[in-house]
């Protein structure tokens, strides 16, 4: 059985300020919520703070991007490492705004899950179609691409330990969510691919989250389906009240 997982995504949102006011308030209303995983991503300036303010609570905190060598002679790049010495614990890897504005690609995804890996941070790897190729029939064709590159040299060790998002592109800041349909049928082929490629057993383990305009209002019918195991929210995680109740409706149905 794998626990619900639900990340906030930040993107370029919040100062150190309101980043620690946000954490302090999420760690007294989350206190009692022990069966889903928690995690909040900062921008890198935030990290720090963030950990502190969460230390020793139920709440993880990730990156939301790193460059794949442990250090030298890269302008703005941030390494593993130094994430890691931040006090994170997590990394989002290749989300389509970093992939669509900033030149990420499978390969360079591969490279940076690798580094990820290598410094023990746990890995979210971002995948998805955009619309075009959805209305164009190519959805698994690009999963199974952005799978099958992204993870390359992985083993099934590290598939095991793996947070992978589901995030359609079309659906990622549009209000228009995947339908639970839409988003079992494609969570259930990446489940399929890893069990093919990296055996049963690390593809039971492997988290494979959705993201894309998930509030609310649609959590828990989207993370009840087969196969989708937790949320990696957007615009919706910037309010505590609204993240937590994204968690809360997210729990094991039983403890609700
Ligand atoms: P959204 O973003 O929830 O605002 O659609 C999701 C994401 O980009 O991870």
């Amino acid at each position: 059985m794998r626990t619900p997982f639900i990340a906030a995504n930040w993107k370029m949102y919040k100062t150190v300020h309101e980043a620690v006011a946000f954490v302090k308030e999420l760690r007294v209303m989350a206190k009692d919520v022990h069966d889903v995983e928690i995690v909040i991503a900062p921008p890198f300036t935030a990290l720090r703070a963030v950990a502190d303010a969460a230390h020793a609570s139920n709440i993880g905190v990730a990156a939301q991007n790193l460059y794949w060598e442990r250090e030298g002679a890269f302008t703005g790049e941030v390494s593993a490492p130094m994430i890691k010495e931040a006090g994170a614990e997590y990394v989002i890897i290749g989300h389509s705004e970093r992939r669509r504005l900033f030149g990420d690609t499978d390969q360079t995804v591969n490279r940076k899950l690798t580094a990820a890996l290598a410094a023990h941070l746990t890995a979210i790897a971002c995948i998805g179609e955009t619309l075009e190729e959805r209305e164009g029939g190519q959805t698994f064709a690009v999963l199974d691409r952005q799978l099958k590159d992204g993870l390359d040299g992985l083993n099934a060790d590290q598939i095991a330990g793996l947070v992978i998002a589901y995030e359609p592109v079309w659906a990622i800041g549009t209000g228009r969510n995947a339908t639970p349909q839409q988003a079992a049928e494609a969570h259930g082929h990446i489940r399929g691919r890893l069990r093919q490629w990296f055996g049963g057993l690390a593809a039971d383990q492997c988290h494979v989250i959705y993201g894309g305009s998930v509030k609310p209002d649609n959590a828990r019918e989207l993370v009840s389906m087969p196969d989708v195991d937790g949320a990696l929210v957007g615009g919706a995680s910037l309010d505590v009240r609204s993240f937590f109740d994204i968690l809360t409706r997210s729990r094991p149905q039983a403890a609700v």
